[in-house]
């Protein structure tokens, strides 16, 4: 690391971590990360991608951006989606001119893809991942993997039997500043690593957003627990390098749902608007209103239905300690209602400490803070600041660049499989029923992963 004469030193870390120098090609006839030896193999074939679920993170992330940035390596071979509108609305905002399915065996069966993408409801992810491998094709699936223990060992059990792999895309692990504290933990800066103080802060518009949508039912998306805080489990799992192996949680609804002063079906009907601080005019985005307003006559889905409604059965507020199999433990907090977006975390060594406060700049508030700082006990303090530029911090492009473009490595152990996807939900599903049983919940008793001191890395 880079030292100064003064006591306290300042420098600017360019938002270039070293964990993109380019990824691995997907092997049509193998695994998705293998590599291959030369461009032109690449070159004489390319992936035949299909993508099932044409939300706006499909069309967007895995839909037109990967049209835009990687058709050297790719075709897109077939898409689908249980609702038809957006099916035919997603395939023009993608770009392309490939066959839509509403029946997704259909595809499979006609298109052969040698990926499949998924980014449907997480409830659904189980399905797509199994039946995907069973079909003949490798699978990226957004996050969560699954909501629950039962589906996570169905794709164990999957993977295991096909042969196939699974890609879960952890984004987060991606941006430079969460790539750099991976790095400083794995320096030794700060000694052993023994405990971890991590708090999430979803703001009034980010985190509202998961109480107006399918989000909002425990049985859809696992809870925040699972469908947000997977991403921030994962990132612990990572950071720690190993694997969890108990949990106790509590959590609460006191501010969305049933706490509202009063509700409607969704803001397009309610006559609450003018006294609302939560209306949201969906019309104002030519973009949504496209995919799901236009759509809703064929599944009634809301995009932006009540944060007041009564069938809210999640938790707004979340709190767990963790342990981990090398013995750090971990306080952890998620808040769904926060004046800003952001998260603080302190990583506590036996000869220092590293805090990270990260603060998104959103309509409301003018903030962007984005610093990590390295303190020793008996020594200087070093601060990184950092550009954010681009999807969740810049980590979007460069995790795709990793997954497309042909030979690239993975220095920052950044690639997750099946495992990896498993362990991030399974933190969460633990955390649902400790709530639920008042008691710590081992992570042993769920699936047939066995938590393990070093965290297993699989290589791409
Ligand atoms: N990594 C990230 O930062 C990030 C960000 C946003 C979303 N996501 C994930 O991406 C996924 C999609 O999110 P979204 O915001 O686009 O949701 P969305 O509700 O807008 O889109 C989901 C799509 O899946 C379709 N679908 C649902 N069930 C289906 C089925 N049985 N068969 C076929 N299609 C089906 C829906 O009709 C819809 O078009 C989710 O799993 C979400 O967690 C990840």
């Amino acid at each position: 690391m880079e030292k100064n004469n003064n006591t306290i030193s300042r420098r600017r870390f360019l938002a270039v971590s070293g964990a993109v120098a380019g990824a691995s090609i997907l092997d049509p006839k193998s695994k998705i990360y293998a590599r291959t030896s030369s461009d032109a193999q690449a070159n004489q074939s390319k992936q035949k991608v299909a993508l099932v679920g044409t939300g706006v993170r499909g069309v967007a992330m895995w839909g037109s951006h990967l049209i835009r940035d990687y058709l050297d390596q790719i075709d897109f071979v077939g898409l689908s989606d249980i609702n038809p509108g957006r099916l035919e609305v997603g395939k023009e905002i993608i770009g392309t001119s490939c066959p839509t399915y509403t029946d997704f065996e259909k595809m499979m069966r006609e298109t052969k893809p040698d990926t499949l993408i998924v980014t449907t409801d997480d409830d659904t992810h189980d399905y797509f991942i199994k039946r995907g491998m069973e079909l003949g094709a490798n699978i990226i699936c957004e996050k969560p993997m699954a909501i629950d223990e039962k589906k996570i060992q169905t794709i164990i059990d999957a993977e295991k039997r096909t042969g196939k792999d699974c890609r879960v895309t952890f984004n987060y692990r991606y941006s430079p500043h969460r790539a750099k504290m991976w790095e400083i933990l794995r320096s030794g800066e700060i000694g052993d690593l023994t405990s971890v103080d991590f708090h999430w802060y979803l703001d009034i518009s980010h985190g509202a957003s998961y109480f107006r949508r399918w989000h909002r039912l425990m049985e859809k998306g696992g809870s925040l627990w699972v469908h947000k805080a997977s991403h921030h489990f994962d990132l612990l799992n990572w950071w720690i390098e190993s694997d969890p192996e108990s949990v106790y949680a509590l959590g609460d609804l006191e501010f969305y749902g049933k706490n509202g002063p009063f509700r409607a079906e969704n803001c397009r009907n309610c006559p609450h608007t003018k006294k609302c601080n939560f209306y949201w005019d969906i019309m104002k985005s030519e973009r949504d209103k496209r995919l799901y307003v236009d759509n809703e006559k064929y599944d009634g889905y809301l995009r932006d239905g009540c944060v007041f409604k009564n069938d809210i059965n999640i938790y707004d507020k979340m709190a767990a300690t963790i342990k981990y199999k090398n013995g750090v433990q971990v306080a952890y907090s998620l808040t769904t209602y926060s004046p800003y977006e952001g998260y603080r975390v302190s990583f506590n060594g036996t000869k220092g400490k590293m805090d990270a406060w990260i603060q998104e700049s959103n309509p409301t508030t003018d903030a962007n803070y984005d610093e990590v700082v390295v303190s020793k006990n008996f020594g200087k303090r070093e601060y990184f600041h950092f550009t954010q530029s681009g999807g969740h911090g810049g980590g979007d492009k460069i995790l795709k660049d990793q997954i497309f473009i042909p030979n690239t490595s993975d220095p920052l152990k950044q690639a997750a499989g099946v495992r990896d996807g498993a362990l991030a939900c399974l933190v969460g599903i633990a955390a649902r029923k400790s709530i639920q049983s008042n008691e710590p919940v081992m992570i042993k008793d769920l699936t047939t992963i066995i938590p393990q001191t070093k965290k297993e890395y699989k290589g791409i």
